[in-house]
C-alpha cells in the first residue's frame, strides 16, 4: 500500500507584528502577564491580506519546497474556520490561484486549531486508497478578523498564520504512519464563533455577534489531558515508544499545555518544537507554520519521528506521527 510522504512544506505569515506592549495600549493587560500564562510575545496579524492569500504564498512556498508543478496535484484540502468566503472554499481559490488543473478535488475541513491534522487525516487516506497521487493539505486562520479586540482574555493569544505540505503516494517505510482525528460536540461552546448572517425576513431571532467566544480556564484542564491521551493512543496505534519521538511538534497555544504534554510524555525540552512566542496561537496554521520553520532551521533529519498534537474549538483533537 502506498504511503504518504511528505516531500515538501511552505508557510506565510503577514508582516505586520504585533507585540505585547501593542495590546497593553489596546486592553487592560501588560507583558509580563501575557509572558507568564501563555509565553506569546508577539503574533502576525493581517494588514490587507485575506485568508486565501496566505493560504496560497504558503501552498506555493511547499510546491516550490518540493520542486512539484501544481499540475501534478490532484487534490487540495485547506483546513480553516476563518474562509474568506462561506463559498467557494478556501482551496477552491488556491486552486485557481496556484494554477492547478482544473476538475481537480478541491474542498475545506473546519476543525478549529485541530484543522491541518484533520485535513492531513482526510489526504492520507485519499493516498492510501490509491485516488490521489499528490496532494495540497493546508492549514490557515486570520483570527484577528472573529476576535474581539476588547475582550482581554482572548485578543492576546492569537495570530494569523499559514502553512501546507505536499503529500507524495510514495512505497517505503517513511511517510505518515498513523492519523487520529476526534470531536466532542457536547463541549462546542467552550470555544465558538456565531455566524450572524440570517438576512431573511422570516428569521425573527437577533443576530448574535460574530466574535469567537472562549471559556479557556475550562478549556486548558481539558486541552492538557486531551493532548497527551491522544499523543499515547498515536504511540500505542504504532507500536512506538515516547523515547523514539526525535521531535514533538504541537499544536501552539498555550506553552504552560505544551509544557505539561511534553512532561506527561517525559519528552525533554530540546525535543519540542515551540514558536508560540513569535506568533501566538494561529489555529489550523500552528502546527504547518511550526514543521516547515523546523525544516528550515535543518532540525528535522531524515529518519526522525515526528508527532503532530492538536487541540481546538469542536471540540476536537487529532495527532499524527510521521518517519521524515
Ligand atoms: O487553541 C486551542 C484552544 N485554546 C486553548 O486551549 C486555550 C486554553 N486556555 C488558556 O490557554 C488559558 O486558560 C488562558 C491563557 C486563556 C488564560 O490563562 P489562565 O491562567 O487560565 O487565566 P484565567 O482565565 O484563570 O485568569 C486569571 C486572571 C483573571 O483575573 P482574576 O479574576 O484572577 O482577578 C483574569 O481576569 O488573569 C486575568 N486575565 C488577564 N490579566 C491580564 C485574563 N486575561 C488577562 C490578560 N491580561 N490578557
Amino acid at each position: 500500500m502506498n504511503r504518504s510522504l511528505i516531500t515538501g512544506t511552505g508557510s506565510h505569515v503577514p508582516s505586520v507584528i504585533l507585540k505585547n506592549q501593542d495590546l497593553e495600549k489596546i486592553v487592560d493587560t501588560n507583558n509580563e502577564w501575557i509572558i507568564a500564562r501563555t509565553g506569546i510575545k508577539e503574533r502576525r496579524i493581517v494588514d490587507g491580506e485575506t485568508t486565501n492569500d496566505i493560504a496560497v504564498k504558503a501552498a506555493k512556498n511547499a510546491l516550490k519546497s518540493a520542486g512539484t508543478s501544481p499540475k501534478d496535484i490532484d487534490l487540495i484540502i485547506a483546513g480553516t474556520v476563518t474562509p474568506d468566503m462561506l463559498f467557494p472554499s478556501t482551496a477552491c481559490f488556491v486552486q485557481s490561484h496556484i494554477g492547478a488543473n482544473r476538475g481537480i478535488a478541491a474542498f475545506d475541513v473546519s476543525a478549529a486549531c485541530s484543522g491541518f491534522l484533520y485535513a492531513l487525516d482526510v489526504a492520507d487516506k485519499y493516498i492510501r486508497a490509491g485516488i490521489s497521487k499528490k496532494a495540497l493539505v493546508i492549514g490557515v486562520d486570520v483570527f484577528s478578523k472573529i476576535v474581539d479586540w476588547k475582550d482581554r482574555n482572548t485578543c492576546v493569544l492569537f495570530g494569523d498564520g499559514a502553512g501546507a505540505v505536499l503529500l507524495s503516494a510514495e512505497k517505503g517505510k517513511r511517510g505518515i504512519l498513523s492519523t487520529h482525528i476526534h470531536a466532542d460536540g457536547h463541549y462546542g461552546k467552550m470555544l465558538y464563533a456565531p455566524l450572524s448572517i440570517n438576512s431573511s425576513p422570516f428569521h425573527k431571532k437577533s443576530p448574535e455577534h460574530s466574535y469567537m467566544k472562549m471559556q479557556g480556564n475550562e478549556l486548558f484542564k481539558i486541552a492538557v489531558r486531551t493532548m497527551g491521551e491522544a499523543c499515547q493512543e498515536a504511540l500505542e496505534y504504532t507500536g512506538l515508544k515516547a523515547e523514539d519521538i526525535s521531535l514533538l511538534i504541537p499544536h501552539q497555544a498555550n506553552m504552560r499545555i505544551i509544557k505539561a504534554t511534553a512532561e506527561r510524555l517525559g519528552l525533554p525540552e530540546e525535543k519540542v518544537y515551540i514558536n508560540l512566542d513569535k506568533y501566538g496561537n494561529t489555529s489550523a496554521g500552528s502546527i504547518p507554520l511550526a514543521l516547515d520553520e523546523a525544516v528550515k532551521k535543518g532540525t528535522v533529519k531524515s529518519g526522525d519521528i515526528i508527532l503532530f498534537v492538536a487541540f481546538g474549538g469542536g471540540l476536537t483533537w487529532a495527532s499524527a506521527i510521521v518517519r521524515w
